[in-house]
């Protein structure tokens, strides 16, 4: 089982649309074993997105990612990396698949509703940016035996 950090940025917060996204993670058959609401302090945005440091884009995305509340969430399952990057669609509203989050709810380069940790390195560095270990639960669901690997 694989976890990975998913952010319902700002304007999936002032678009009201994180109950829409979220039920698409469970639908899938992810599981929740993180999930709180914060405005992600500056800093701490700077060093989640430190990858991005050289790119033009990289103020405009501090701004953006620190301008209001967001959800942070753990989710688990089975590839669970590459099955929420998949979810997501691409990057760009505007590129991204009818379908996806992306490709379904948004038109704008930068305003895309989600992150999702793209590898397990970066899965692994997030989920520790985020959460404390206490703050991810373990506990049982009953269709857990049908969501297996
Ligand atoms: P994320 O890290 O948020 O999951 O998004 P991603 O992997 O799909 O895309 P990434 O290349 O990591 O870019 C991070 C975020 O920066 C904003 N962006 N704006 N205007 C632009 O050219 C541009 N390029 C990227 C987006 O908010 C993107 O999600
Ligand atoms: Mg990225």
């Amino acid at each position: 089982m694989e976890r990975t950090l998913v952010i319902l940025k700002p304007d999936a917060l002032q678009r009201r649309l994180i109950g829409e996204i979220i039920s698409r993670f469970e639908r899938k058959g992810l599981k929740v074993v993180g999930l709180k609401l914060a405005v992600i302090p500056r800093p701490l945005a700077e060093t989640h997105y430190a990858v991005h440091k050289e790119k033009s884009f990289y103020p405009s995305l501090l701004q953006f990612v620190t301008a209001g509340p967001v959800v942070l969430m753990v989710l688990e399952g089975n590839k669970a990396i590459e099955v929420v990057r998949k979810l997501m669609g691409k990057t760009f509203g505007h590129q991204a698949e009818p379908g996806t989050i992306r490709g379904d709810f948004g038109i704008s380069s930068q305003f895309n509703l989600v992150h999702g940790s793209d590898s397990p390195e970066s899965a692994e560095r997030e989920l520790k940016l985020f959460f404390k270990p206490e703050e991810l639960l373990r506990y049982p669901l009953i269709d857990d035996p049908w969501m297996a690997e």
